[in-house]
C-alpha cells in the first residue's frame, strides 16, 4: 500500500514518478486485491491461458513493467503451465523501491512468491534472469522509441489508457508491436475503446471484445492470423 507521505517524498524526489505513481493509483488502484482479479482475468485468464496448449515455449511481451503485478502473476500460473516462459517487459519509469516494497500483494499470493517478487524488482535491467522456467528481462526504455526485435507470442499491453497517453495507442506504435508478433499471436489489453479497436484492425489484428470481470467493463483480445 502507498501512503500520501511517500507520495509526498517522492514528489519532492522525482516529480515524473509521482505523477506516474498518482496516475496508476487513479486509474487501477493498486494496494488491494481489486487490481489483482482484473488482472488476472485480462492478461493471464484470456490471455496466457488462451494460448495454443501445445507451445512449450512462450515469448511475452509487456508494455509497462509497473508494480511487477503481471509478471508475478504470470509468473505464478506458470507453476501449474510449466511452459518456458519468456518474459520481455518495457518500462521508462521504474518504480523506486520506496513503493515497491510497499506493495501488500502477499496478503493475496501468499508469502513463498515474496521473495520471487523482490528479485524481480532488485534484478538488472537488460538482463535474462531466471526463475527456473520463467526467464525475466526488464528493459527500461521509452516504448516509443524502442525498436523491438523479438518475436513474441503474448502481449500485455497495459499502458497507461488513452485519455493518459494517447500517445502510446497510435498507429504507430502498435503496427511496430504487431511487426514483432509471431503468427497467431495474442494481445490482450483492458482498455476497449472504440478508437483502439479500429486501430488494432487497422494495423492487422483481428480484435474481439470479450467481457471484464465480473461483466461489468470489456475488455479487447486481438489475434494476428
Ligand atoms: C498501467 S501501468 C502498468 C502496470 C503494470 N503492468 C503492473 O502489472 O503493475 C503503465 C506503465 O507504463 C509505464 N510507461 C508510461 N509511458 C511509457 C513509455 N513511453 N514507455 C514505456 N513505459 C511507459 C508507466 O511508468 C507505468 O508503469
Amino acid at each position: 500500500m502507498i501512503f500520501e507521505k511517500e507520495m509526498i517524498e517522492i514528489t519532492e524526489a522525482n516529480k515524473e514518478v509521482q505523477t506516474l505513481v498518482n496516475r496508476r493509483l487513479r486509474e487501477q488502484n493498486i494496494s488491494g486485491i481489486g487490481p489483482m482479479q482484473e488482472n488476472m482475468h485480462v492478461f493471464i485468464r484470456n490471455g496466457l491461458n488462451t494460448l495454443n496448449k501445445n507451445l512449450s515455449e512462450i515469448a511475452v511481451l509487456e508494455m509497462g513493467f509497473g508494480t511487477g503485478l503481471n509478471a508475478i502473476l504470470t509468473y505464478r500460473e506458470n507453476q501449474v503451465l510449466r511452459r518456458a516462459i519468456h518474459y520481455t517487459t518495457v518500462e521508462a519509469f521504474p518504480l523506486p523501491a520506496s513503493v515497491t516494497d510497499k506493495l501488500n500483494y502477499f496478503e493475496y499470493f501468499g508469502k513463498p512468491l515474496q521473495p520471487v517478487f523482490q528479485k524481480m524488482h532488485s534484478s538488472n535491467w537488460f538482463e535474462n534472469i531466471s526463475f527456473g522456467d520463467f526467464v525475466l528481462n526488464k528493459v527500461q526504455a521509452d516504448m516509443l522509441e524502442l525498436q523491438l526485435d523479438g518475436a513474441y507470442d503474448l502481449v500485455y499491453y497495459d499502458a497507461f489508457s488513452p485519455i493518459h497517453q494517447p500517445e502510446l495507442w497510435t498507429f504507430e506504435v502498435l503496427h511496430k508491436i504487431y511487426d514483432a508478433c509471431k503468427k497467431n499471436a495474442v494481445l490482450v489489453t483492458y482498455c476497449a475503446k472504440g478508437d483502439v479497436k479500429r486501430t488494432l484492425k487497422s494495423v492487422g489484428f483481428d480484435v474481439e471484445t470479450l467481457s471484464g470481470l465480473h461483466g461489468n467493463k470489456e475488455m479487447i483480445r486481438a489475434i494476428k492470423y
